[in-house]
């Protein structure tokens, strides 16, 4: 599971962030900071906000799925009832819990808005998409695990989106199992030089104004860590042969084991 405590104190910060909307600025102006710095101060909260509210759906939908791994597995059932619909409430109601905020009550004509409830689309084609995969009888291990559907959700966000915004989960260049999670070259710095920092602190989300495919854009790297259920895949012995058919990668828990990587557009 998450870690609560980050995610409380994250969380506490992104409600700072959206209450500092322009509105809020210009209501209360402080002659110290120049407009267009306070201006861009806040854009640049709200990007945050919003790349971290994705970020979170794409973590709780992929923890509902890690939730009913046994049930997907399960080669005696057909019909397993796992329908987008079912995934999709389960995902809402951890988002609800670890953040304090109903997604369906952000206006949907909001960025935010617009943007969670792609997401929340993919979640849901993503899950129609396989349930032929999920419901095969007689097949225990399918393939259908978190990872696998966190990309599909991703990679199904990009096409819904990609004109506003990129999602991606990509990891340190020497973990990375499927090719289209490698990390590009202002991710791989990032990883480098502050999410694998021996004093970055654990958690922390790097995030930065770059131009990204000629576009100004804000892009944030959320970490992610191995916890002891990753283990079994990405664990040890190094090199031995997981169920999904990779080899170990020899990490233990704590290890930086990935990176939400998110762009919003400007
Ligand atoms: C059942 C085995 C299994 C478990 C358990 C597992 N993974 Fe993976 N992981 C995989 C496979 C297989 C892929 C490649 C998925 C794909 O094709 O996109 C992957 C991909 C990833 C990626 C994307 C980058 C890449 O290498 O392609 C990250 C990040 C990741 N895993 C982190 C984790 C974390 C963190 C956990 C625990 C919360 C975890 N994994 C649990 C098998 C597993």
């Amino acid at each position: 599971m998450r870690q609560i405590a980050t995610a409380v104190s994250r969380w506490g910060l992104i409600a700072a962030a959206l209450a500092m909307s322009p509105l809020s600025v210009g209501a209360a102006p402080n002659p110290a900071v120049p407009a267009a710095a306070a201006a861009g101060a806040a854009s640049a909260a709200q990007d945050k906000a919003i790349a971290e509210s994705l970020a979170e759906m794409l973590r709780d939908a992929r923890t509902v799925i890690s939730n009913n791994q046994d049930l997907i597995n399960n080669p005696a059932l057909g019909d397993k009832h796992l329908g987008g619909d079912r995934v999709l409430q389960a995902a809402v109601a951890l988002y609800r819990k670890n953040t304090g905020v109903d997604p369906d009550a952000i206006d949907p004509n909001s960025r935010e808005g617009r943007l969670l409830r792609a997401m929340m689309k993919a979640i849901v084609m993503v899950m129609a998409d396989n349930q032929t995969t999920i419901n095969e009888q007689g097949t225990g291990f399918k393939g259908f695990i978190p990872a696998v559907f966190g990309r599909l959700v991703a990679e199904t966000f990009n096409g819904l989106a990609g004109n506003e915004a990129v999602i991606k989960v990509t990891a340190p260049p020497e973990l990375v199992r499927n090719i289209k999670a490698r990390p590009d070259a202002w991710e791989r710095d990032v990883i480098k030089t502050k999410l694998l920092a021996p004093d970055w602190p654990k958690g922390q989300p790097f995030s930065a104004d770059v131009t990204f495919d000629g576009r100004s854009a804000y892009r944030i790297a959320v970490p992610e860590y191995y916890r002891q259920s990753c283990l079994a895949c990405h664990g040890s012995p190094k090199g031995e042969m997981d169920i999904t058919g990779y080899p170990k990668e020899g990490q233990k828990v704590g290890d930086l084991g990935g990176v939400i990587s998110i762009t919003l557009f400007r």
